[in-house]
């Protein structure tokens, strides 16, 4: 079976020839060096990082002083996260060890003996210094609803949640799970969950009800906070009865927290269901934050991996709040007085970052926006930007790809502001990244293309607005703390020098990385720490040209990463099984023009059924119910049976070369049980086509 990819990938299941394939597939979209620099039309490969500094506002470093820092900080960790961990985040117990433990054992810990409390970092210093500093610009999906949240609103609101969480029994370490829009409560909630030490557990709000009770019972959470109903895109979303419908099989749940976002009519289970604003009023505006020690875990945040079960990637307290800080800081140069604009979800680790912790720790104003780029127009991300003089703007290429289809005549705003465009989730082709700098940026604002994970905690390969030299299509150079390998996934042996290919680890440990998955601390070791030993893998492919860039390739397991979403292919399939006609599924990642990559299944009837179109909306259906909208597959294509192995294995790499139209590069088919699958195979995909 297929359920360790990452495993049947070490045990050389994927030849170089593999990974060839799977690099070229994604590479349709990220130009190779020579023709990048072409397209993007640029006379230098490596841009002049003397851009104009607008606002007078010049980054913290220069290349020099990065390059020493950077130095610093592979050679002497301890001195150089010591030094910023001191700086950049108040602890009410200092710590005498930087870091303990090593990727061998999976126990690494950093700042052991300190306390600290991220709500008091993120909320209350700012709050104490300038109570009247806007904290959150909430921009609702109406442009004409919304509000501001300052320091002071934003401590007696988290401090009041707080209250209400601790009366429903929330104890320290117990985990709450947030199911929220887009709206300054799901960042208030996040906070009053750190502030007395539970562990928030946030799930995107576009889950089904089966992923949301999945995600409650496997962290045992027993107080969920949500919404009567969410708005995006003029669309009104029953978050509520998503939510019942989720609990009818966690019976551990005794409290529902209930935001009244548009006031409709919603299912109430009295004694179960409270209303946020009439539990707040009942409690004082202070509450003193919990201190915690700086490994107690912080939040808890599942994601795909290669099996069907979703991870719950764990995150500690100190460590983690350093990679936001450090990163808004220096890849973002976020200043006193920035209005930083995150694109990202809250239900992504890129919302918790870069729309939560980032911002806030700074002390600066983040923006909530609840809508879509393409509500009421596409002009939307720009109108935002312009209205609120936006310093720092980050979204994801897909929303890029969309826009600058969408036409440059709704980029009619100045945007004067912006000082750094920010990349995240997956490559950005070259044009894209032009089109950013030059129409977006107007070439006075810096773009940082940004690698990272769910489970890195914040940027690991990026430029650093302002101060790094960047090439369009390249994540560039590694951030502090980060020594990246490139490895031969045929010997494992590290691949040094520069002009190499293969996949991408860290050799050493960094504050941010995630201590376990959830429950699970084996899978932990056997997905990342295990694979290759001494490194941490992160399951992408990547190169590193003659200078020492990365270029990113994309997953070399089987994770699918759709509009920057990350599913798991073993998910889905397991999402179609449960429908009573499948007999057997296999989901394969699509090159896609807009999405990046589109799921495509193929899907084996159990005998008696009908192959029509109506079975193929169905199955569609099923994902949309089982996982969520945003995983349902592009194409269902209903096949007599599956190319497998004589040991039963699907090979999905024949499914890919059929839908690629590579049917003359199929390989070797003769290890096939029955190798003339292949032909009706192809014959039933270009029926459908
Ligand atoms: C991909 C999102 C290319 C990569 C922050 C990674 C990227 C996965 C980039 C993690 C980038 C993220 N260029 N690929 N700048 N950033 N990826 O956990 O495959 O949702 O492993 O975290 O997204 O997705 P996740």
């Amino acid at each position: 079976s297929e359920a360790h990819g990452v495993d049947t990938f070490r045990k050389n299941q994927f030849p170089i020839a593999e990974l060839a394939t799977r690099i070229a597939r994604i590479n349709r979209f990220v130009d190779p060096p020579e023709k990048m620099f072409e397209t993007a039309g640029l006379l230098s490969a490596v841009l002049s990082v003397a851009l104009v500094h607008r606002a007078n506002k010049s980054p913290s470093l220069d290349l020099e002083e990065y390059q020493q820092l950077y130095k610093e900080s592979i050679t002497k960790p301890h001195q150089f996260w010591g030094r910023k961990a001191r700086e950049l985040l108040s602890w009410s117990r200092d710590f005498q060890t930087v870091h303990s433990g090593s990727f061998e054992h999976g126990d690494n810990a950093w700042f052991v003996e300190g306390q600290l409390n991220a709500s008091y970092n993120c909320v209350d210093r700012h709050a104490h210094a300038d109570p009247n500093r806007v904290a959150i610009i909430y921009e609702a999906d109406d442009p004409a609803d919304g509000r501001n949240v300052t320091y002071g609103e934003l401590l007696r609101e988290v401090s009041r949640t707080a209250w209400v969480l601790k009366q429903m029994g929330v104890r320290k370490g117990d985990t709450v799970a947030i199911y929220l829009p887009m709206i300054p409560e799901a960042i208030i909630a996040i906070l009053a969950c750190s502030r007395i030490g539970a562990i928030h557990s946030v799930i995107f709000a576009g889950f089904s009800s089966d992923s949301l009770r999945d995600r409650v019972t496997d962290a045992g959470s027993k107080v969920v906070i949500t919404t009567d109903e969410g708005k995006r895109g003029g669309k009104l979303i029953g978050t509520k009865k998503i939510v019942d419908d989720a609990l009818k099989q966690c019976p551990d749940v005794s409290h529902v927290l209930v935001y009244k976002r548009t006031g409709s009519e919603i299912p109430w289970t009295e004694g179960r269901d409270y209303w946020w604003h009439e539990e707040i009023e009942k409690w004082p505006a202070y509450i003193s934050p919990e201190p915690v020690n700086s490994e107690d875990p912080l939040f808890l945040l599942y994601t795909s991996g290669s099996t069907g079960k979703p991870k719950g990637v764990l995150h500690s307290t100190g460590g983690y709040l350093l990679g936001c800080a450090m990163t808004g800081k220096y890849v973002f140069d976020i200043h006193p007085g920035d209005r930083y604009f995150c694109g990202g979800d809250v239900g992504w680790i890129t919302g918790h970052s870069y729309v939560v912790y980032a911002p806030l720790l700074l002390g600066v104003t983040t923006v909530v926006f609840e809508g879509t780029p393409a509500y009421p127009n596409f002009s939307r991300y720009w109108d935002i930007i312009e209205k609120h003089k936006v310093t720092q703007f980050y979204v994801a290429p897909t929303a890029l790809r969309l826009l600058k289809r969408a036409g440059d005549e709704h980029v009619k705003a100045q945007m004067k502001d912006l000082r750094v465009l920010g990349s995240v989730g997956e490559p950005i082709a070259a044009e894209i990244w032009k089109w950013y700098f030059e129409v977006v940026g107007h070439e006075e604002a810096h773009v940082v293309d940004t690698y990272w994970q769910t489970e890195t905690g914040s940027n690991v390969i990026c430029p650093l607005g302002g101060v790094t030299p960047t090439k369009p299509g390249s994540a560039s150079l590694p951030f502090f703390g980060i020594e990246p390998a490139i490895i031969d996934p045929v010997s494992g042996e590290e691949i040094h020098g520069n002009d190499v290919e293969g996949v991408l680890a860290f050799k050493q440990p960094w504050p941010s990385m995630a201590r376990t998955v959830y429950g699970a601390h084996k899978r932990y070791m056997d997905t990342y720490l295990n694979v290759y030993k001494g490194y941490y893998f992160t399951g992408d492919g990547a190169g590193r040209d003659h200078e020492g860039f990365y270029w990113i390739r994309g997953r070399v397991d089987d994770v699918v990463n759709v509009s920057g979403h990350r599913l798991s292919t073993a998910e889905i399939e397991a999402a179609l099984i449960e429908h009573h006609s499948v007999a057997e599924a296999a989901v394969v990642g699509v090159a896609d023009e807009l999405t990046g990559q589109a799921v495509n299944a193929f899907v084996a009837v159990k005998a008696g059924q009908d192959a029509n179109d109506a079975l193929r909306k169905e199955l569609i259906m099923q994902v949309r119910r089982s996982i969520g909208p945003f995983a349902a597959p592009k194409a269902v294509y209903i096949v007599p049976d599956m190319p497998k192995t004589r040991s039963g294995k699907i090979m999905r790499r024949v499914l890919r070369k059929i839908l690629a139209g590579e049917e003359d590069q199929l390989g070797d088919i003769t290890t096939l049980s029955d190798p003339t699958i292949v032909e009706r195979i192809i014959a039933s995909v270009h029926a459908a086509k």
